[in-house]
């Protein structure tokens, strides 16, 4: 099935150019799309670079997790970003990238996709996305991220883990059907771009609006770590600055900020 294959002329071929002009880089197989491109990044110090994979042998999630998936049936890429936005904000970026994958499964495959904030794309309250914002060291203030997309696609029953299948789905285990990859990533690239623009140009409001529409947590009973800090309350906002507002079970209101916040 060609439109199942990846190579570089055809990722090349779908992506949007509207807004970034992507430099593609496609290797059958690395280690992690993340640090491929953090070495490219040390080389060539710019943005606008794109790198997938077909499979990788140390795929890297959040809290030093790892990210497992067979040959050929996700995709796995990464993105270097130069948002120039202050650190502050790059949370943002990071649900920006959910909602674009959100936008994408809704639009292209009629799915309706929930974002568990900040990183994770879920169907029916089991994790199909995963993604992961890594900032660069960089002589100037302006910041480099490298953005990466594990999104599970042909994954069948078998090829989850058993300990991740009550928590984890694939595309193919939602539809029934095999879904080619790279109609699907040219989607998802294109969702992505509108929504860089707009994080670009700090509207900030805008993200979280659509992050609430995207998002079942609201009203809900949280636990959130935040540095090495438990706290326990109901999730009743996500303000303009991108900080979650709880309303803490000692009856205090408290918003918490940054990338160090994950719910467990
Ligand atoms: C998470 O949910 O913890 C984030 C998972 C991010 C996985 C992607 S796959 C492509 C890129 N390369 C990696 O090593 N990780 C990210």
């Amino acid at each position: 099935m060609q439109k199942n294959r990846m190579s570089k002329k055809a990722i090349r071929n779908i992506l949007p150019r509207e807004l970034v002009n992507w430099d593609v880089f496609y290797l059958p197989t690395c280690d992690s799309t993340q640090d491929f491109a953090a070495q490219l990044f040390k080389k060539h110090k710019r943005g606008g670079i794109l790198v997938a994979t077909n499979y990788q042998t140390r795929g890297r999630g959040r809290a030093a997790r790892s990210w497992l998936s067979p040959r050929g049936k996700a995709l796995l890429f990464s993105m270097i970003l130069l948002p120039g936005h202050a650190p502050s904000h790059l949370h943002l970026l990071t649900v920006t990238a959910a909602l674009a994958v959100c936008d994408t499964l809704s639009k292209h495959l009629n799915l309706k996709p929930e974002v568990k904030w900040p990183n994770d794309v879920l169907l029916g309250g089991k994790k199909v996305c995963g993604v992961l914002t890594e900032l660069l060291k960089t002589k100037s203030q302006k910041s480099a991220v490298i953005l990466g997309i594990g999104l599970n696609v042909n994954q069948s029953a078998s090829a989850l883990s058993p300990d991740f299948l009550h928590k984890a789905t694939s595309l193919f285990l939602e539809t029934g059907k095999t879904v080619p990859r790279i109609p699907l990533l040219g989607a998802l690239m294109k969702s992505f771009e509108d929504y860089y623009f707009i994080f670009q140009r700090g509207a900030f409001h805008e993200i979280i609006r659509r992050w609430k529409s995207y998002s079942s947590m609201l009203g809900t009973r949280v636990t959130l770590l935040t540095g090495n800090k438990e706290v326990q309350g109901a999730l009743i906002d996500l303000d303009d600055s991108g900080a979650l507002v709880l309303r803490l079970d000692t009856g205090k209101t408290e918003a918490f900020y940054g990338s160090d916040c994950r719910f467990v």
